[in-house]
C-alpha cells in the first residue's frame, strides 16, 4: 500500500492505472477509521481494480465551537487498517494542499444541505460538498463510497455529482453497527462507559418507531414516542427525529406516507452527538 501525501504523485499514479485501463474505487475519510470504514473499503476492493482511501479532517466542515482539535487522530493504525483490507493507496493531503493561502472557492448544496443536520449545523455540508469535490478533482475516482449512517450527506453527495456532471458513480455501504445496535462513529470514543450503554437506545427507538409506522400508527406519533423514549432513556437532548423522503428529504406528509420514507435522527448524548438512521 503506498503512502502518498504530495498531489503531483498521487496524480501520476492514478494516470498511469488509468492508462492501463484500471478502474479507481475511492474511501474519503478522516480518519479514526472503524468498522464501517473498512467495509466500504472492502467494497471498493471488490468492485474496482485500485482502491484509494483519503484521511484528512475537514476543518471546513467543523463550526468553531465543535470538535476539530479533539478529533480523534490515530494514522499508523488506520493505515494498518487500511493495508489489511486491500486498500492500494492512502492519500493524506496536509492543510496547504487542500486550502491553499488565497483560496475561497466552495461549493454548496444550499436546500438539501440546510434540512436536518443542515438546521443545527448550518456550516457542515457546504464544508463536505467543497472538500469532497477538491477530492475528487485530485483522486478522480470512477467509484466513491460513503456509509449509510450519514444518510443525509450520501444524498448530498449524490446531489451534487448530478449537478455537477461529475463522472463518479457514488455507492453507499450499510451502517455497520456494533453488537447491541449502534451505529458506528469515529465520535463514539467520546462517550463514557455509562453513556456507551444507553446510546444503543437511539437505535432500538427508531427501529420501535418504524415498526409502528409499518402498523399503521401515524409518523408523528410515532415521533413523538421516540423522542419520549430516547428522554427517558437520558439522552440529553434530541436535536430531531424526521421520518423524510429518501431520496429528497423532505418530511413525509403526517398521514401515513404511502412511499418508502426514512426515519432520521440526532440526539445528545452527555456531550457527543450521535445520529442514526434507518428505512420505513
Ligand atoms: O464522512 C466523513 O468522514 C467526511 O464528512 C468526509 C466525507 C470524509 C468529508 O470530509
Amino acid at each position: 500500500m503506498q503512502i502518498v501525501r504530495a498531489l503531483e504523485e498521487l496524480r501520476a499514479i492514478v494516470s498511469e492505472w488509468k492508462r492501463n485501463g484500471l478502474s479507481v474505487g475511492f474511501v474519503p475519510t478522516m480518519g479514526a477509521l472503524h468498522e464501517g470504514h473498512l467495509s466500504l473499503m472492502r467494497l471498493s476492493v471488490s468492485q474496482c481494480d485500485r482502491s484509494v482511501a483519503s484521511i484528512y479532517v475537514n476543518p471546513t466542515q467543523f463550526a468553531p465551537h465543535e470538535d476539530l482539535d479533539s478529533y480523534p487522530r490515530q494514522e499508523q493504525a488506520d493505515m494498518h487498517a487500511l493495508e489489511s483490507v486491500g486498500c492500494d493507496l492512502v492519500f493524506c493531503p496536509d492543510a496547504a494542499l487542500m486550502y491553499p493561502e488565497g483560496e475561497e472557492t466552495r461549493v454548496s448544496v444550499p436546500d438539501m444541505g440546510s434540512k436536518l443536520e443542515g438546521q443545527f449545523r448550518p456550516h457542515f455540508f457546504g464544508g463536505v460538498a467543497t472538500v469532497v469535490t477538491k477530492l475528487f478533482n485530485q483522486v478522480r475516482p470512477d467509484k466513491a463510497y460513503f456509509g449509510e449512517k450519514d444518510y443525509q450527506q450520501v444524498q448530498i453527495i449524490r446531489r451534487m455529482v448530478t449537478d455537477l456532471s461529475m463522472p463518479i458513480d457514488i455507492v453507499a455501504g450499510e451502517t455497520k453497527r456494533a453488537a447491541d445496535g449502534l451505529a458506528l462513529s469515529s465520535r463514539n470514543t467520546y462517550l463514557t462507559p455509562e453513556e456507551r450503554q444507553i446510546a444503543p437506545s437511539l437505535k432500538a427507538a427508531l427501529h420501535r418507531a418504524a415498526i409502528r409506522m409499518r402498523n399503521g400508527t401515524l409518523p408523528g406519533e410515532a415521533i413523538s414516542e421516540a423522542v419520549e423514549t430516547l428522554e427517558r432513556a437520558g439522552f440529553a437532548k434530541v436535536e430531531y427525529i424526521e421520518a423524510v423522503n429518501p431520496a429528497t428529504l423532505d418530511p413525509v406528509p403526517s398521514q401515513l406516507p404511502d412511499h418508502p420514507c426514512r426515519l432520521i435522527a440526532a440526539a445528545w448524548m452527555g456531550k457527543t452527538r450521535l445520529i442514526d438512521n434507518i428505512p420505513v
